[in-house]
This record gives C-alpha cells, structure tokens and sequence, in this order.
C-alpha cells in the first residue's frame, strides 16, 4: 500500500455513481464502473468544472460544461480543442476503504 491514502468509504460508491475527493491536496474523481474502480483528475482542464457534476458513460465521464468526453482509462479529453491530459490514480479497495495513488 505504499504511497496509497485513503480517500471514501467503499459503501458511498456504488456501481454507476462517481464523487470528487480531496486527497493530499488533489482533487480526484473516484469513479464505480460495474465494482471496477477508477480515479481521474477532478477538474476539468477546460474550464475547471467539477467533473463529477458530469455524466458517466461506460468508461466516459462527459463534462456537464461544454462536454468534453474524458477517458477513464487514459486521462485524455475529447474536444475541439486540444486539452493538457487529466491525472490517473490507482484505485485500490481494503479494510472497507478505497484508496489512491498517482500514478507516474
Ligand atoms: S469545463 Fe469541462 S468542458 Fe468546459
């Protein structure tokens, strides 16, 4: 669990919700897609929209500002213009408590 710190409690994200948390000063969008889970830069890198204001689709999560289609997997955002990549963090789930870590 080295570099890892806890973030939320497993029971507040169920399957198909996402919620932004403060961790180590980061603002990070956990997100619950079918019990698989995964962590992405908060804010958007558009407009600084809080991502989890968003709809979640499959492994997209659609920003509800000017609807950039952000990808969970790679941290890269479709629009019409290029946008800087969103961070990914490691998602892991122990002892009833999820926790995160940047990934390199
Ligand atoms: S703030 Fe997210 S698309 Fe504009």
């Amino acid at each position: 669990m080295e570099g890892f710190a806890r973030a939320l409690e497993v029971s507040k994200l169920p399957p198909g919700s996402m919620k932004t948390v403060e961790v180590g000063g980061e603002d990070v969008l956990l997100v619950n897609v079918g019990g698989k889970y995964y962590g992405i830069g908060a804010i958007c890198k558009h407009e600084e929209w809080d991502l989890s204001e968003g709809t979640l689709e499959d492994t997209k999560v659609i920003c509800a500002g000017h609807g950039t289609v952000w990808d969970l997997n790679t941290g890269v955002g479709e629009f019409d213009e290029p946008l800087e990549n969103e961070p990914l963090y490691d998602v892991k789930a122990e002892g009833g408590f999820l926790y995160v870590r940047r990934r390199a």
